[in-house]
């Protein structure tokens, strides 16, 4: 390693550029010595290129950009710790308004409460926490066992419900998909639930596809099987990513607080919340929804402080930008934006179909603003080949991957339409990706080496 180049001058290279711009950057021992500000600096710009450009990142569902006045609020908040509530009672308040104005959104019947948390997986491993909890009460004052919790969902889930149930220790009963049916409804949720469920998860927006559980009938199962069987199962909303989206776009869906069985529902404000990372939301249908033992009281300098939080520290900018957010748009400003990347996505959906060997994956369905799409006959090439082709001749980062069991021979594309996908961008995308599919018609699909560089998997 060159790490030395003692040939370089540091007054010279101070005096002519980065002395970095011919010498390794710092890597694996700590540094002996700094380096002025503008070289630290010039460096980290230069190793960024090599990233991808996040505005042509279509696997991702988090927020690519923000107005300059939110950027302002972000970068004059950066050092202020938000779990300092003692010290910064607004910042907190803000957060408490933020609560509000969301639950507000998800129709809750009255007081609640919840928690800002660093994204969804942090508020789901929260609200389950108090699934589990709260079921353990409920047994225990039965006098019943608590040794075998298991919660419910489908193989449509994020990671993160899976990962739940390993660090707390509960039974994944995960409901499979099928070969055409890539979400999950109440006959397939219900010969899983029994009197050691904590819970059912239903996703508002997955991952995969962007369609919805069947909310509506799962719940109707839940509330079936307490007046049938006494079996007070609570229902979790996973709305990650349709929590912004489905009031705005079809608020006559019934997925929220609207539906009895409905405990709690996580919402990524750094995705369709329009917030960059890492912001979410976890809210009750009811302060008596949040098991009290999880709630942590401290004295800090003489005031009584409660927290629910896996973290501590942590930055208070994107809280106050999300509150920025909800005063600035307003509903009829989210649905503005909602619906104007519907139809982008719209158009996108169409103009890929012209393409002719696409096969839309729920199109017309309720469904985020995004185009799910797979080749509709076998080719002499794959989508993974596409996503290859479609990164090398334009930088698109437009994801393929396989859905899970049972429907794991399913290869799918997913491009999600975001604020910074303006009609000119899907227009020329969807250029690309037809030209893409020429050229692997003439040359076959990708090699190899260009295989192991295919973007695989869902993208968050
Ligand atoms: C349905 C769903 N749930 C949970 C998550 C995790 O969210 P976060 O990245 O905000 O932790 C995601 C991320 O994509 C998701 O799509």
């Amino acid at each position: 390693m060159d790490t030395h180049a003692p040939d370089i001058d540091p007054a010279i290279a101070a005096r002519y550029g980065s002395s970095f711009v011919a010498k390794d950057v710092p890597d694996g021992t700590f540094p002996a010595a700094g380096m002025p500000a503008g070289e630290a600096m010039q460096l980290i710009r230069d190793e960024l290129v090599l990233d991808g450009d996040p505005e042509r990142n279509l696997a991702t569902f988090v927020t690519t950009w923000m107005e300059p006045e939110a950027e302002q609020v972000i970068v004059r908040n950066l050092y202020r710790n938000f779990i300092d509530h003692a010290e910064y009672p607004q910042t907190a308040e803000i957060e408490q308004r933020c609560i509000r104005m969301i639950a507000d959104l998800f129709h809750a019947p009255g007081e609640t409460t919840g928690a800002r948390t660093q994204g969804s997986s942090e508020a789901i491993m929260l609200g389950a926490l108090s699934l589990k909890w709260q079921w353990r009460k409920r047994r225990e004052a039965d006098g019943k066992p608590t040794d075998r919790p298991n919660l419910v969902f489908g193989g449509d889930v994020h990671v993160v419900w899976e990962k739940f149930c390993r660090y707390f220790d509960v039974e994944p009963r995960i409901v499979p998909l099928q070969e055409h049916k890539f979400t999950i409804g109440p006959e397939d949720v219900e010969r899983h639930v029994d009197e050691n469920t904590i819970g059912v998860a239903a996703v508002l927006g997955t991952t995969f596809t962007g369609h919805r559980d069947d909310v509506v009938g799962i719940n109707d199962l839940l509330v079936r099987l307490k007046r049938d069987k006494g079996l007070d199962v609570p229902l979790h909303v996973d709305a990650a990513s349709g929590g912004f989206v489905w009031p705005f776009l079809y608020p006559d869906s019934e997925w929220d607080f609207r539906l009895e069985q409905v405990r709690s529902i996580n919402v990524s404000g750094h995705k369709f919340g329009l917030v960059y990372p890492g912001v979410g939301w976890l809210i009750f249908r009811e302060r008596a929804d949040l098991a009290e033992d999880l709630v942590f009281y401290e004295n800090y300098l003489g005031k009584t402080d409660a927290t629910f939080t896996l973290n501590f520290s942590t930055g208070s900018a994107m809280v106050l930008a999300q509150y920025y957010n909800l005063i600035r748009y307003g509903r009829e400003g989210y649905r503005y934006v909602m619906e104007m990347l519907q139809r982008n996505a719209r158009v996108l959906a169409a103009e890929l179909d012209a393409i002719g060997v696409f096969e839309l994956i729920g199109a017309g369905e309720e469904q985020l603003p995004l185009v799910a799409f797979r080749l509709a006959e076998e080719q002499n090439y794959d989508e993974f080949d596409i996503a290859w082709q479609l990164s090398a001749e334009r930088g698109w980062m437009v994801p393929a991957y396989t859905l899970p069991p049972n429907a794991e021979h399913v290869k799918v594309m997913r491009a999600l339409v975001k604020e910074t996908l303006t009609r000119d961008h899907v227009r020329t995308l969807a250029a690309d990706t037809a030209r893409a599919c020429v050229t692997l018609q003439k040359k076959g699909g990708a090699h190899v080496s260009e295989r192991q560089r295919i973007k695989t998997g869902t993208g968050y």
